[in-house]
């Protein structure tokens, strides 16, 4: 059967990176589902799509021209033939994209669309590493290996604004929290993330730096 492994968590938690890094290790491929809800929210931006219009993003993310690379190592997101890698990292998007994740006609499409990405990976690949915030109770909840990485609130602040602003001095924290803490407070509404659900493996990163977080999924999927 194909390895496949998901993995929830909060940002900050380390999900991202330690997600690829593992796909790398296990020479699999590797889906971003967070970036799905990000690209779709660019587009919805770019096309002048009221985010507030819940019918028409839902019309939106049916026809989403989307394509994702499966490489761990190299990760490419294009929305209708643009590359929008770096830009769905954006303070605009991160600060829009949870209107879009809560839309509950969204949900469903994406969710099914992460299953057939999911299914396509395996298959290509001998396994997939997906990642996000309800791929081991909705999207996935019969993969191999279920994990939920989560870490103190002080340490995803830390990791946050050392991506963000590339430090992490007080005045850098303190422009992370808002956001993540907002961010945080937004997606709650849709999906519980920070408890790990039945039979989910919870990974504590607040200790950990970035190898030891990696041996310590790679321990469980080895287990
Ligand atoms: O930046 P961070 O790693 O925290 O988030 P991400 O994985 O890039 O996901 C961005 C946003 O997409 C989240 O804040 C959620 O609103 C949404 N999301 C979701 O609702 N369900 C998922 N499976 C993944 C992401």
């Amino acid at each position: 059967a194909p390895l496949t492994i998901a993995i929830d968590g909060p940002s900050g938690s380390g999900k991202s990176s330690v997600s690829k890094a593992v796909a790398a290790r296990l020479g699999i491929g590797y889906l971003d589902t967070g970036a799905m809800y990000r690209a779709l929210t660019w587009w919805c931006l770019d096309q002048g799509v009221d985010l507030a219009d819940e019918a028409a993003v839902v019309v939106a993310a049916e026809a989403l021209p989307l394509e994702l690379s499966t490489d761990p190592e190299d990760q490419r997101v294009v929305v209708g033939g643009t590359d929008v890698t770096a830009d769905i990292r954006s303070t605009a998007i991160s600060s829009e994209v949870s209107k879009v994740a809560t839309n509950t006609g969204v949900r469903p499409i994406l969710q099914q669309a992460q299953r057939d990405r999911m299914a396509a990976i395996a298959e290509e690949t001998g396994g997939v590493v997906a990642e996000g915030r309800d791929i081991t109770t909705v999207v996935a909840p019969d993969a191999l290996v279920r994990l939920l990485l989560t870490a103190s609130e002080e340490a995803r602040l830390r990791r946050r604004s050392a991506e963000v602003h590339g430090a992490v001095d007080e005045e850098a924290i303190a422009a992370t929290r808002d956001q993540v803490l907002r961010r945080d407070r937004d997606d709650s509404a849709v999906s519980q993330f920070t408890v790990a659900a039945d039979g989910v493996v919870t990974v504590d990163t607040s200790d950990l730096d970035f190898d030891e977080s990696v041996e310590a999924v790679l321990a469980v999927v080895a287990s």
